[in-house]
């Protein structure tokens, strides 16, 4: 699956960051450099101007120390602008391919984290811009700092390297008791927010029949899991920023006690003491950042782990050469359909060719395996072996958005996006009123639309109108014949019509026929086969029945009456030979 293209979202979003690093980090030498300014400048008023009393010194050395701390305050505004630039270009760089990703990742039945990508570019992207990283790159100077206590005195040196000891001690500490639960913990999170949300969707049902509260008290319990994980990591954290809040004054006392006691000695001057004492603290501060810091840093990284992995798996397939306009020609060779977590295959071995003006029906009971055959022919079901051609392409070698203008496709759960009616018809793209409405008349769609309380501008989905099942099919309907598709594949088209939505499905089907369209529709109702000319039986994911309609269904009425549905109705019915 993988090729040298595929890590590249992720790869290109830190190349371009690492570019950033590089001056963010040249800013960082020039920052943690003009630190020492303040420490520097103590020390030569203790041991300089109050020894020498002279003022011409104090001012001399003020001015140029003022001069250097606002040179450092403008370096750390441009570091962080700098920071919030990388921050959206990693944004930029990434989020078109996790969008894309995302997408692919759904199509492949992993649905459990749905929009948790988007969330996990904002984390990474957090925690870019954030104050943790800048501890990062502040990071390296602890040990400058410490050096420079140790010329000053050992003592003090031995000081400060032990508490930077102990306060990494702690942060690495907090790294170990926190990362299981604050992991189970998001888990269960996501858990509880997927099961509000479906339960959501399916508010009308769950209000009916009564079971808010069981759905209530089921979603309690995956939030309460998750809270009580989360309380545990938190109450481990605050132990640990407990002790470090009692750790930090405890060394700064330390090292002014020590300071003192060695400028009673006369090792060092009381200005040295004042001075390790300020350095101690900036050499500190990036030790502390990280243990403040470091529950989002876990999480970034968490979410740029699973980010490397959607990207992994999910190729971008948006590089690929775009294939002469396609004109219809479509051949199934043996393909096989699994689930998309294992298990028994779906479809088994079907294989047929369809050319332009063609139109297929594909009928069988329940769960033959008719809506997953749609699925493959349109691309949207990763086949497990077989192929399925294009005008002799394979699907998953066209352009994506080629081979989806190219396509006209009605899923059995009809669901609009959020948008006007027009912009559904359009695909979401800028309606084109000429096009729109074409597709709208092709499907005798178009006065059924203009009854609508703002006709083609009616906003529908979210806050908007609330379109009945039947018009729901047919705006879709029109969706799907968007453009002039060569291949319109319709599954269950008939499924929410009343006898004027099935005439004019038929009238749709004979005019998609005239055009030379290849046309596949799937159907229970046995009323559609009239505009077909080939029919296709299914069961239990095998290919039963293949052939021209006026041969095949006659021998399936004289066999039953009716399409048979079970196995038991089967044995009864005379076979019927396959030509697969
Ligand atoms: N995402 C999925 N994961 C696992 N199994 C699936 C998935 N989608 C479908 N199946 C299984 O594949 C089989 C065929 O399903 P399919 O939807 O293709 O049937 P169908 O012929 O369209 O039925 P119907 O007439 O009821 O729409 C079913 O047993 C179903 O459980
Ligand atoms: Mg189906």
């Amino acid at each position: 699956m993988q090729n040298p293209t595929e890590k590249s979202a992720l790869k290109t979003a830190m190349g371009s960051a690492r570019r950033l690093f590089v001056i963010i980090g040249a800013f960082s030498f020039f920052i943690n450099i003009l630190m020492l300014v303040g420490p520097l400048y103590m020390l030569q008023i203790y041991d300089r101007v109050l020894a020498s009393r002279s003022y011409d010194t104090l001012v001399a050395l003020t001015v140029l120390a003022v001069g250097l701390i606002a040179t450092s305050a403008l370096l750390e505004l441009v570091r962080s602008r700098i920071l919030t630039r990388l921050g959206s270009r990693f944004d930029e760089d990434l989020k078109e391919s996790v969008f894309s990703a995302m997408f692919d990742h759904q199509l492949r039945g992993r649905t459990a984290e749905g929009s948790q990508f988007l969330r996990d570019t904002d984390a990474v992207r957090g925690f870019l811009t954030g104050p943790g990283l800048v501890a990062f790159f502040d990071a390296p100077w602890t040990p400058v700092f410490i050096a420079v206590i140790f010329l000053f005195h050992p003592l003090l040196g031995a000081v400060a390297l032990g508490g930077a000891i102990l306060l990494f001690g702690l942060a690495v500490l907090s790294e170990f008791i926190t990362r299981n639960p604050l992991k189970s913990s998001a888990a269960r999170g996501l858990e509880a927010y997927e099961f509000a949300s479906s339960s959501l969707r399916n508010a009308e049902a769950v209000h009916a029949m009564g079971m808010i509260p069981q759905v209530r008290s089921r979603w309690q319990d995956l939030h309460e899991k998750g809270l009580a994980l989360q309380n545990r990591a938190t109450d481990r954290a605050g132990a640990l920023t407990a002790i470090a809040k009692f750790i930090r004054p405890c060394l700064q006392i330390g090292m002014l006690g020590f300071g003192a006691y060695l400028v009673i000695q006369e090792a060092i001057t009381p200005g040295v003491m004042i001075a390790a004492s300020i350095i101690m603290g900036r050499a500190l501060a990036p030790v502390e950042a990280a243990i403040n810091n470091w529950r989002q840093f876990i999480s970034a990284r968490g979410a740029y782990s699973r980010l490397q992995q959607l990207l992994d798996a999910n190729p971008s397939r948006s590089d690929q050469l775009p294939l002469p306009q396609p004109e219809g020609h479509l051949k199934v060779e043996n393909v096989t359909a699994m689930p998309p977590r294992g298990g028994k295959p779906i479809l088994q071995g079907v294989s047929f060719d369809l050319s332009p003006g063609q139109m297929l029906g594909v009928i069988g009971p329940s769960a033959a395996g008719k809506s997953t055959l749609a699925r493959l022919l349109v691309g949207v079901w990763p086949r497990a072996a077989g192929h399925v051609r294009l005008d002799g392409g394979e699907l998953a070698n066209w352009p994506p958005e080629q081979l989806g203008m190219n396509i006209g496709y009605l899923p059995q759960d009809v669901e609009l996006l959020s948008g006007t009616v027009a912009e559904n018809i359009a695909r979401m793209h800028q309606p084109d009123s000429e096009k729109v409405i074409a597709a709208a008349r092709l499907c005798d769609a178009h006065e059924l639309i203009l009854r609508l309380p703002d006709g083609y501008e009616t906003h529908i989905g979210e806050g908007g109108c609330v379109l009945s099942g039947g018009q729901r099919q047919r705006i879709a309907l029109a969706r799907a014949l968007y453009g002039g598709p060569c291949l319109v594949v319709l599954d269950e088209p008939n499924a929410n019509l009343d006898s004027d939505g099935e005439a004019a499905l038929q009238k749709t089907l004979t005019r998609l026929k005239s055009r030379n369209r290849t046309v596949v529709v799937v159907s229970h109702r046995p009323a559609i086969l009239t505009a077909v000319d080939l029919v296709l039986v299914l069961r239990g994911g095998q290919l039963e029945t293949f052939g021209p309609r006026d041969e095949v269904l006659p021998r399936l009425m004289s066999g039953v009456r009716s399409i048979p549905n079970s196995a038991e109705e089967q044995k009864e019915r005379p076979r019927v030979r396959s030509r697969k």
